[in-house]
């Protein structure tokens, strides 16, 4: 039994002060300037990062990469008011730091997953948007 319970204090202090790794990305202080934009103008209530947001507007997870769109095509909406999407009155510099962070968004992954493959291994295949 105590040799038990030292081997689970053991462990549990290796597990407990082991730092954890974070390979997460940082962004840019330009996109997070453009980040605190997109949460302070609610975009989010309309769009979606990989399917998640409101569903008013299209998902932007892509739309700086997708075919004939791109930083200048979501600048260029953004003080317009299209449809249902209000118009905001962005200073050039304002819609640069959105631009920004929707690039940063864009090269964390691609949206949808348009086809996955089950295999019997139980590993899943998945293809891409962009392959
Ligand atoms: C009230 C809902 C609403 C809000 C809030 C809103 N949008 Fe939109 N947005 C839309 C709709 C609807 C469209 C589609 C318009 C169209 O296709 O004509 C759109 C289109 C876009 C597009 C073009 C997307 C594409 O793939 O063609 C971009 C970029 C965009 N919005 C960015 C933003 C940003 C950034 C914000 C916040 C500052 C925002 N929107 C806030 C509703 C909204």
């Amino acid at each position: 039994m105590t040799v038990l319970v030292v081997i689970f204090v053991v462990y549990n202090s290796i597990i407990y002060t082991q730092g954890t790794s974070n390979n997460t990305p940082l962004m840019s202080e330009q996109a997070i300037k453009g980040e605190k934009l997109y949460q302070e103008n609610n975009c989010t209530a309309c769009h979606q990062f990989y399917g998640l947001g409101g569903y008013l507007g299209p998902d932007l997870t892509n739309v700086i990469s997708a075919k004939n769109k791109g930083a200048e095509y979501v600048k260029a909406f953004l003080n317009s008011g299209v449809k249902t999407m209000p118009k905001f009155n962005f200073t050039e510099e304002e819609k640069e730091a959105i631009a920004q962070f929707l690039t940063e968004v864009d090269q964390t992954g691609h949206y949808p997953i348009v086809e996955a493959d089950k295999k019997a291994s139980g590993w899943v295949d998945m293809k891409y948007k962009n392959q």
